[in-house]
């Protein structure tokens, strides 16, 4: 296919290890509270998950940070809480608090939810309507989470700072948590299968909470799991990358490049370039890693943390990215300032 040239979508090209001599940018969560135009359609619609199943809502957030600032990637609208959603827990996205999973699955497994795969329909409506919308030279990217931090929204019924009660869990009942965990991974190939059928490009494996684990269950729930989704996808569609993002993962990032199988490797802002440069396959593309809150911060200081991630990586494919969501009160003139820097730099 002609449109799916590498050379003509450098963030692509770049994911299939092609370094590119201006790197190629994109910012996780660029769809989103930061955006005034955002901010509108979401006082209009009244809270995320009305804009997230309106297909046609949900493709113009995607556009939005497309059209204001040309990312060379754009990412689907939607969130890693649509798979326990799928799979028949109640979500609510309450204002200021954070989302909401019930029932919790700590003392219930998974008996009694009624699985509901219907609920993702809407979400591969916005990415058939996206890949029609896209700039010629933007690569489209799916994403989903990984079945841990998936997991841990799925137990607790709702985010938590140290992700206890499905550690605890974990070690107490692993026959039964290993279900859950096999259940997510198998809608997860599921739903990112359907998103690459419908257009999406590449996809991106969101683990944010990979940091919690000890290594050997590490191995277990963060590594065992993406490699048979990873691999899955290879299968099904072997020109697609999977990028993994095991955020907070540290020493263990050589052993996820190494036994997951993930085609690229995201990197968070605790991550230091040159260590990963020197520790990772030397081939493989990777994403990463400034710090949101440099791009808070704005000016020179903003330049130089750009500066010393693009030089670290530049001898190898990289795709510039922060090293996890970008904030609500980020200014647009430093998202702005940012990409000017990140394309006159080489
Ligand atoms: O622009 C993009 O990156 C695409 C959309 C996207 C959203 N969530 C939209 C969203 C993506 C990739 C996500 C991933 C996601 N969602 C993660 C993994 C990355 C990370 O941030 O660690 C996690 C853990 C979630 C779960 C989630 N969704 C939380 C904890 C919250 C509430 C807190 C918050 O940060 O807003 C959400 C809601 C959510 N997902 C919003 C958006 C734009 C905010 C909705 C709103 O209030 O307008």
């Amino acid at each position: 296919m002609a449109t799916s040239l590498p050379a003509s979508k450098p963030l692509l090209a770049t994911l299939k290890g092609v370094r590119q001599p201006i790197a190629p940018i994109w910012l996780m969560r660029q769809a989103g509270r930061y955006l005034p135009e955002y901010r509108t359609l979401r006082a209009e619609k009244g809270g995320f998950l009305a804009l997230a199943t309106d297909s046609e809502t949900a493709a113009e957030i995607t556009m939005q940070p497309i059209r204001r600032f040309g990312f060379d990637g754009a990412i689907l609208f939607s969130d890693i809480l649509m798979v326990p959603w799928a799979l028949g827990q109640a979500l609510s996205f309450g204002a200021g608090e954070g989302p909401a999973l019930t029932p919790a699955l700590v003392d219930h497994a998974l008996t009694g939810l009624q699985p509901a795969p219907e609920r993702l329909d809407p979400v591969y409506a916005t990415v058939a309507r996206v890949a029609g919308m896209l700039p010629a030279g933007t690569t489209f990217l799916g994403f989903a989470g990984s079945p841990w931090t998936v997991a841990t929204y799925m137990v607790a019924g709702h985010g938590s700072r140290d992700q206890g009660e499905t550690r605890r869990f974990a070690y107490a009942d692993p026959r039964a948590f290993g279900e859950i965990i096999d259940a997510i991974a198998d809608s997860t190939i599921t739903y990112l299968s359907r998103q690459i059928e419908e257009g999406v490009e590449a996809v991106q494996l969101f683990d944010s909470w990979s940091g919690s684990l000890s290594p050997a269950q590490f191995e277990r729930w963060v590594i065992a799991p993406t490699a048979r989704i990873v691999a899955a996808l290879h299968d099904r569609h072997p020109d697609v990358p999977v990028i993994g993002f095991p955020k907070g993962a540290g020493g263990k990032l050589p052993a996820y490049a190494r036994e997951t199988g993930a085609d690229a490797i995201g990197l968070d802002e605790t991550v230091d370039p040159a260590w990963a440069h020197a520790s990772l396959p030397a081939d493989m593309p990777v994403q990463g890693n400034l710090d949101p809150l440099a791009l808070i911060a704005g000016g020179d200081s903003l330049d130089a943390a750009a500066t010393r991630i693009l030089e670290a990586f530049a001898d190898r494919p990289h795709i510039f990215n922060l090293g996890h969501g970008i904030l609500p009160d980020t200014p647009i003139a430093h998202v702005e300032r940012l990409l000017a820097h990140v394309r006159r730099a080489r």
